[in-house]
């Protein structure tokens, strides 16, 4: 049932609550009853209660006798409850006990509201965190195609749809039919007769209810994706504001936005246009029937005034929760909209993730074996063909080659950031996609040109692998890093916050603090991958002699197209064009006059 109404995803986070989703339902089923109170003493209030005069006044309630004697029979009749009072009193007894019935109702109303909302917003909560789980466990891959802004306002805007509806689409689901329910066995008792006449409107509206749903959903998932893509403006234009700004491209920009913005606005009123229309178009319909059901009630039927306002007032008791029901079908038509896109991102299987059976990568010491790899990012472009090496623990290895070679790809290889296309890689004799992720990538430091720090404090920054680790080891790390000397000299020392992405300090700053956070995690493998490329001369000495520190007790490879960062390395492999043209030492390398001679040359202008 749940998941006919939901979806199987969505409902499988509100089963998880479904104590307090019963509890909700029980106390809106009990107000919904106690709702249809006051219309039952409507009509002996005005027939009974406003009797002037002497005569006694009585209580009675239509009542329907059932007769089971030689077949099935009913008769309406009606059942006395209270004879022989005062018409006064009885309007003071009515009263109070209208007035108790609502109060009943409120309460319970208030606490079946209390523990929807409670329900539904631990079911989004659920929602929220595995989505944010599912996005740090993504490979890379996966958001190469995508924009970040998307999915930001995919797990912000859409989770705020489904916040606000679940509870009210459960909870009316049961309120509105069971109201509607009560009060129609209300006027059947009064007259089933007049009763068929209501009945007559109901297909007619059920036909309204649904096409409008269908408008109301379409239009609705255009406005998330319209959102979306205005969230996306927000942040790209952030995350480049240096480029729109030097580019004087302000202007441009904002018209775009102003573009975006109007889609928006558009697709915002066309929705609204379905879902507020519904309402208007069904009252006209609704009140079609309604002065036939006076005039026929007081013509025919002879019904009395206590009566026909009792009936009345049931018939808008019955046409209300019918036409709530209708703005829960487009309130739900919306939810669908919302949860479709974000249960889609749930459910992207990772390409990369642990195998059944993976193991835990015992710590390297012996080797690193690229056995015949290819790779490609779309099927139909190589980017690294058939690379073959073997790498000892310890050793340093460097990767040269024109940019675009391939560098970065084959080291990216190695966390299984992505994951061979053909081939294999193979530490200590293990097929690194046989161990499991945590155990591999604990191994590995890298450090890339792109450093990207949090917004943190320094320490927080270097211990970001292990914050278990004590300052004492943070200073160790960080003057091996050769950062303690700028550190130090920073407004709060340690304690500096680095600003957003690390945008308050310069590019070998963060270098270097990105080596400290390498060397603190203490890798078997470092991977520096350019990490030299933008640094001047000091900061390149600095990070070289922090280099050679830790050279020796780990496995080092380095990518690099500036020739001066590689010296240290015992083996230089050249790749170009995703394959290794050249390898060996620096000497041989020279002395063999090929590509990498050709590079040496002009970097060393010989
Ligand atoms: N995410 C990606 N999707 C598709 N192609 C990519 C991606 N990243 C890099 N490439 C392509 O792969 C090739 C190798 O890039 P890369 O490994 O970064 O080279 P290098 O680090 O040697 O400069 C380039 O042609 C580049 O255009
Ligand atoms: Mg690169």
């Amino acid at each position: 049932m749940l998941e006919r109404i939901l979806g199987k995803d969505l409902a499988y986070y509100v089963r998880t609550h479904r104590g307090l989703l019963i509890l909700s339902l029980a106390l809106t089923a009990a107000a919904a009853l106690f709702a249809v109170v006051p219309v039952y003493l409507l009509q002996p209030f005005i027939d009974e209660g406003m009797k002037t005069g002497s005569s006694p006044a009585s209580w009675k309630i239509p009542w329907v006798d059932l007769n089971f004697a030689g077949g099935f029979s009913w008769k309406r009749t009606e059942r006395v409850l209270i004879e022989n009072i005062s018409s006064n009193r009885l309007l003071v007894l009515l009263s109070i006990i209208a007035f108790l019935s609502m109060l009943i109702r409120s309460i319970a109303r208030y606490f079946s509201q209390l523990s929807a909302t409670a329900f539904s917003n631990r079911a989004i909560r659920s929602v929220r965190t595995d989505l944010f789980s599912k996005f740090v466990s993504l490979p890379l891959g996966f958001y190469h195609k995508r924009k970040a802004g998307d999915l930001i306002s995919r797990a912000t805007n859409d989770l705020v749809v489904m916040q606000d509806r679940i509870a009210n689409i459960l909870i009316g689901l049961v309120e509105q039919p069971l109201s509607a329910l009560a009060f129609v066995i209300y006027v059947l008792i009064m007259d089933y007769q007049l009763t068929l006449l209501i009945v007559i409107v109901v297909p007619a509206l059920v036909g309204l209810i649904h096409l409008f749903g269908r408008k109301v959903k379409k239009n609705a998932t255009k406005i998330q994706d319209s959102l979306s893509r205005v969230t996306s403006a927000y942040h790209e234009t952030i995350l480049c504001l240096k480029e729109v700004q030097g580019f004087c491209m302000n202007q441009t920009e904002l018209e775009k936005f102003k573009k975006l913005a109007e889609q928006l606005y558009k697709n915002v009123m066309r929705w609204n246009r379905w879902n507020l229309g519904l309402s208007p178009i069904m009252d006209v319909t609704g009140f079609l029937v309604l002065p036939g059901v006076i005039v026929i009630g007081k013509v025919y039927f002879h019904h009395t005034l206590g009566e026909l306002l009792s009936i009345i007032y049931a018939y808008a008791k019955v046409y209300e929760p019918m036409k709530n029901l209708a703005r829960l079908n487009t309130e739900l038509r919306t939810l669908q909209g919302a949860t479709e896109t974000v249960f889609s991102i749930m459910k992207t299987i990772p390409e990369i993730r642990d195998r059944a059976g993976a193991v835990e990568l015992p710590r390297h010491r012996k080797s690193i074996e690229f056995n015949k790899v290819s790779f490609a990012y779309q099927s139909q472009v190589p980017v690294l063909s058939n690379i073959s090496l073997r790498i000892e623990a310890g050793e340093m290895i460097a990767f040269v080659g024109s940019t675009g070679a391939g560098k970065s790809t084959l080291l990216d290889l190695v966390p299984r950031f992505y994951d061979v296309t053909a081939g294999s890689i193979i530490i200590d004799g293990i097929d690194i996609r046989e161990v499991t992720l945590d155990s591999l990538r604990r191994q590995i430091a890298m450090v890339s040109q792109e450093i990207l720090l949090f917004h943190d404090t320094i320490t927080n920054n270097i211990r970001y692998g292990d914050p278990k680790r004590t300052m004492e080891e943070v200073i160790e790390a960080a003057r091996a890093a050769h950062a303690h000397e700028f550190i130090t000299v920073q407004p709060h020392g340690y304690e500096s916050m680095v600003g957003d992405r690390g945008t308050l300090l310069s590019g070998g700053q963060r270098q270097r603090i990105a080596i400290a956070r390498a060397i603190l995690s203490n890798p078997s493998i470092l991977i520096l991958d350019e990490a030299a490329s933008a640094l001047d001369a000091e900061s390149e000495r600095y990070l070289d002699e922090a280099i050679k520190k830790l050279r020796g007790g780990r496995t080092i490879l380095v990518a690099a197209h500036r020739l001066s960062t590689i010296k240290a390395a015992n083996r230089i492999c050249v790749l170009e064009g995703g394959r290794i043209v050249e390898s060996g030492t620096r000497e041989e390398l020279l002395d063999l006059g090929g590509r990498f001679r050709k590079l040496h040359d002009i970097q060393f202008g010989a």
